[in-house]
């Protein structure tokens, strides 16, 4: 009976022994294992301009993507920015600049992202990464209801002035095919809507933007038509710093899951009625 006790107390004894090693043994494993996760996860956790924050640069003179509605900035960038911020749990920070000082405020990292109807282009490719694309845009040409301009390829006869935003792909254009070979003068413009004021008062004989701004312009200036023919076709995406890959990362993968379920395009829908 006492060896039996005696064996009870050893088996006992030897049961908390390991059970002990087993805690100490788990508990370090599981520090261990935390901090391989936190190591491994750190592809996925990304670091914003400000904590909390997600900022937008953008440039709020392109309706329907972003303008302004009683003081805030609205728009199917604004909304698609803001549907990404809450999936990655940060506060959205619209910050609205001149068109080209947007690829300026991502890459020196004092904005995380660029969105502003912004065409994907081998020349930004050099300073910026893009996004997955989230929309199309088209280059078109307006011009006066009376105009001699009736087509894209009227522009090519030269002798027209032309008018764009300043460092758009309008711009980039025109400046390559019509200005560079001495056939048309381009002006350019801080905004679009000047640039459209100037054709509505002729001093400028057509503008090359965007469709979606150019219905809107239309829309809201008598006597403006598009032309059929469009100058070209383009994709838009956000841009980002080359150096935050886990928050380019982080915000490409949101946009692609609010593409694929729809959200994205529910967004554009609610701005451009399909015609
Ligand atoms: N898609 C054109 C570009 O990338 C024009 C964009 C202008 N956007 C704006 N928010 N003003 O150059």
């Amino acid at each position: 009976m006492t060896k039996m006790k005696k064996l009870l107390a050893l088996l006992l004894a030897l049961t908390m022994v390991f059970a002990l090693a087993a805690c100490s043994s788990g508990s370090t494993e599981d520090t261990a294992e935390a901090e391989d996760s936190s190591g491994s996860t750190e592809d996925s956790s990304f670091t914003t301009a400000t904590e909390g924050v997600l900022t937008m640069a953008t440039n709020a003179e392109f309706p329907p993507y972003e303008y302004y509605e009683n003081d805030a900035v609205t728009g199917i960038d604004a909304e698609i920015a803001a549907a990404i911020a809450e999936k990655l749990g940060l506060e959205l920070v619209i910050e609205d600049m001149a068109f080209d000082s947007i690829v300026a405020a991502v890459t020196s990292g004092k904005a995380d992202m660029g969105m502003a109807g912004m065409t994907i282009t081998e020349e930004r490719l050099q300073s910026v990464d893009f996004s997955e694309p989230y929309a199309t845009g088209v280059q078109v040409v307006i011009v006066a209801e009376d105009s001699a301009i009736t087509s894209v390829d009227d522009l090519f006869e030269g002798g027209y002035t032309i008018g764009v935003q300043s460092s758009t792909t309008g711009d980039l254009y025109a400046t390559w095919d019509l200005e560079d070979t001495g056939l048309c003068t381009v002006e350019r413009f801080n905004r679009g809507a000047d640039a459209v004021a100037a054709l509505t008062s002729g001093k400028i004989d057509c503008v090359i933007i965007d469709n979606e701004p150019a219905k809107a312009f239309a829309e809201a200036n008598e006597g403006l038509v598009i032309l059929d023919t469009a100058y070209t076709e383009e994709e838009y995406a956000i841009c980002f710093s080359k150096d935050n890959t886990a928050l380019s990362e982080a915000v490409n993968e949101a946009l692609v899951e609010l593409m694929e379920d729809g959200t994205v395009q529910s967004i554009i829908d609610k701005y451009i009625s399909a015609d």
